[in-house]
């Protein structure tokens, strides 16, 4: 072997070994898709579809599966591209998410200019559902049957050509042609999973009453209605997360899954495209937030962003002045907002691998108090007991250390340390925390901030060095270990 042969095995052998470090790994350990629209136009670009392949678990067609695009004459149909795009997802084991059947938008004028009656309507829409969903049989798991029929305002039943003007023979009846269009593509693919996807019904408010409304009315008498999706354009201002929650809990009440379908966050940007680094900060919290909340629900099974480059993004274009709403930014480099996504999920307690722990076995708990619905409990008995999580840090750089705990009467003091893996140089890092407190209370504990010498994995080892005069116990509950790169 060369001397450069040699150097190079051994740099290697020297690498950390490949952690589960892209969204779509993080997403895996807690069965949750990660998805992102995309163009069939865009396969051309490397760097586009590296990152997309790379990171992306699902994907769903932005454009190319709208009516103008995949029926742009009452006779013709063109797969092209939607084909393109599922050549793509199967080649690189993504879930292709079909987008959309039904919508006020996006049509072709041979359709709206065509003066068709409600029987004309009535034929060309069940064709069309027919023909494309039937193509994508056993292709496509989850469709956005019905886009945006529930109005802004009042929560009404929007104004369409499909529902009043003229629409397809319900007119004036509610959420009946919704219904029908649902019936008609669960007869063309009948193990596709159907959801109705709409903007603005993230928190409880009228619009999204009337959605919770159609589905409870739509479970109760078997129209078949498989999950909601909530789309999540948002602003920088967030959401309220308390009335989220709530609006997750009776939707996924109703027996449905949930999923996020089309998340970005508008930021303020110069003429370049450049947001401040304080903005992105805030975005990144705004994501994190958004995911944490929905991660207590089991029935949460894809979260999905509207694109995933700031180069490819429908923001610049409709709201002037903003942009800078997804993951990676314009260069295919990861922003805050990508690492506080990957970061919720790949250090949850409950999934981080613990290598090593003494006097006690650390135990999973079930509790939606914690983020992620779970919580690592160690039920030490006495000073000295230890618990040791693997945590991979990806770049050299310093990282804002923070902890999820959850404090109670009988919890311990306890004192973090950090060790490369495979050694056991352990250094103190912040100072012992302290995890009584008469409530039962969840905290996040800024730690103190740590700049790895080297990247890879890192031992994480807390150890117990007391208790509170008026603790009961030793024991710790850890629900997270968060990392903000600095
Ligand atoms: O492809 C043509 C191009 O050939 C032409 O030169 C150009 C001129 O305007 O138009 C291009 O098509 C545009 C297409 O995006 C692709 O860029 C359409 O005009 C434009 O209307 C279309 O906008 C899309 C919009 O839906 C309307 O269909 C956005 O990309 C897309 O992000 C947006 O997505 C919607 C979801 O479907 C539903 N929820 C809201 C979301 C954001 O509006």
């Amino acid at each position: 072997m060369t001397t450069t042969g040699l150097a190079a095995l051994l740099l290697v052998a020297l690498l950390p070994k490949a952690p589960a470090q892209t969204l779509r790994a993080a997403g895996d350990k807690h069965q949750l898709l990660m998805g992102t629209a995309a163009g069939y136009g865009s396969l051309n670009d490397t760097n586009y579809t590296t990152t997309l392949a790379r990171e992306y678990s699902q994907l769903q067609p932005e454009n190319d599966l709208k009516w103008g695009s995949v029926h742009p004459q009452q006779s013709t149909f063109n797969f092209t591209n939607g084909d393109g795009l599922q050549a793509f997802a199967a080649a690189h084991s993504m879930k292709m998410r079909g987008h959309t059947l039904v919508w006020y938008q996006g049509n072709p004028s041979w359709l709206t200019s065509g003066g068709f009656t409600p029987a004309q309507l009535s034929t060309i829409l069940q064709t069309h559902i027919s023909t494309v969903a039937g193509h994508y049989q056993g292709k496509i798991y989850a469709w956005d049957v019905v886009n945006e029929a529930i109005a802004d305002a009042g929560g009404g039943v929007r104004s369409s050509i499909w529902y009043d003007s003229p629409g397809i023979g319900f007119a004036g009846q509610g959420t009946k042609y919704i219904e029908q269009a649902f019936r008609w593509a669960r007869a063309a693919d009948a193990n596709a999973l159907l959801f109705y996807n709409d903007y603005g019904i993230e928190v409880v408010n009228p619009k999204s009453t009337a959605v919770y409304n159609m589905v409870k009315d739509f479970k109760n008498r078997g129209v078949p209605i498989d999950g909601v999706g909530f789309q999540a354009h948002l602003p920088l201002s967030s959401l309220d997360l308390a009335s989220f929650d709530t609006n997750l809990q009776r939707f996924t009440a109703l027996g449905i899954q949930v999923q996020i379908t089309e998340m970005d966050v508008k930021v303020p940007v110069d003429a370049n495209g450049n947001a401040t680094a304080a903005d992105l900060t805030t975005e990144a919290n705004v994501y994190r937030s958004v995911l944490n909340v929905c991660l207590k629900y089991p029935q949460f099974t894809a979260f999905q962003t509207w694109g995933f480059t700031d180069a490819h993004s429908w923001i610049p274009g409709s709201y002037p002045g903003y942009g800078a709403a997804l993951p990676f930014d314009k260069n295919y480099q990861p922003k805050p907002c990508y690492w506080q996504i990957r970061d919720l999920l790949q250090n949850q307690a409950e999934v981080l691998p613990i290598a090593a722990s003494s006097g006690q076995a650390a135990r999973t708990v079930t509790d939606v108090s914690y983020s992620g619905g779970e919580g690592i409990v160690f039920d030490s008995v006495a000073v000295g007991n230890y618990l040791t999580f693997t945590v991979n840090l990806p770049e050299v750089r310093p990282y804002d250390v923070r902890l999820g705990v959850k404090k109670f009467v009988g919890r311990g003091i306890c004192q973090l340390a950090v060790a490369a893996a495979g050694t056991t140089n352990y250094t103190n890092h912040g100072s012992p925390i302290d995890l009584f407190s008469a409530a039962a209370s969840f905290e996040e504990i800024d730690v103190n901030t740590f700049t790895p010498g080297t990247a890879g994995d890192k031992l994480f080892r807390f150890t117990v060095t007391g208790k509170n005069a008026q603790s009961s116990d030793y024991s710790l509950a850890i629900d997270y270990i968060r990392l903000i790169p600095q």
